[in-house]
């Protein structure tokens, strides 16, 4: 089963192998904003061989149950961003890294803001519509602003500094810990489960 959701303004689904030119598109038009703040890709490898990649990783991911790779669209169909629950952790932990992105051009319209609220509501909401999870993490290099409100915005508290904690465009580079725990969290959207579309 797939994990589906929608906001105001977005559907977060699961990517599909048809989904490969707007990845790539976005990618294109959002490759200096990403990265800045982003893993580097393995040298050589092309923006189709990337949503192979990303692609298989959803997939195995859901399978396993320890990603959940969503994609946000418009309602016209627009491609808008990414929104990960990454490295899931049940037993006494019941965590995730959380991760985001949106497309250059569609960026400071609130729809991290917005995803990002759609993600922590599918991660604390309850089984079988959400992930059960009690904590949900993020790490954002200090100097990352945007990413550093969006967080707050969703209510995700500091809670330390990771010194040299990612390799990020090409150095050992200090993150801010973030998390919300699910004490914290008034769901406000609706997760759902549909069949598995992937
Ligand atoms: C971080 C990112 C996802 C924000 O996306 P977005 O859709 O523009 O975010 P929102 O529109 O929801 O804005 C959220 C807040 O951040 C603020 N903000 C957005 N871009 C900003 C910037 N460049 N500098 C300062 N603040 C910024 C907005 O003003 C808003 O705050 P406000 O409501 O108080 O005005 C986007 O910039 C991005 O994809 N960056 C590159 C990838 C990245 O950094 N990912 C996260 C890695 S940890």
């Amino acid at each position: 089963m797939a994990h589906v959701l929608r906001t105001a303004r977005l559907l977060l689904r699961p990517p599909r192998p048809t989904d490969r030119d707007a990845f790539v598109r976005v990618h294109e038009a959002s490759r200096e904003a990403f990265a800045s703040w982003q893993p580097p890709r393995p040298p050589g490898e092309t923006l189709h061989e990337r949503f192979d990649r990303d692609l298989e990783r959803a997939v195995t991911g859901l399978a396993s149950g320890k990603d959940v790779r969503l994609l946000a669209f418009l309602d016209d169909g627009t491609l808008v961003g990414f929104f990960n629950l990454n490295e899931i952790v049940r037993g006494a932990f019941e965590c995730a890294f959380a991760g985001w992105s949106v497309s250059s051009p569609l960026q400071r319209r609130g729809y991290a803001s917005e995803g990002v609220t759609g993600l922590l509501d599918l991660a604390f909401s309850p089984p079988p519509h959400g992930l059960g999870l009690h904590r949900v993490q993020a790490n954002v290099m200090p100097h990352n602003l945007a990413s550093l409100r969006v967080a707050e915005k969703c209510g995700l508290r500091r809670e330390g500094l990771a010194l040299r904690y990612l390799h990020i465009a090409g150095t050992w580079a200090d993150h801010l810990m973030l998390a919300k725990t699910a004490e914290e969290h008034l769901v406000t959207s609706r997760p759902q489960w549909v069949e598995r579309i992937a």
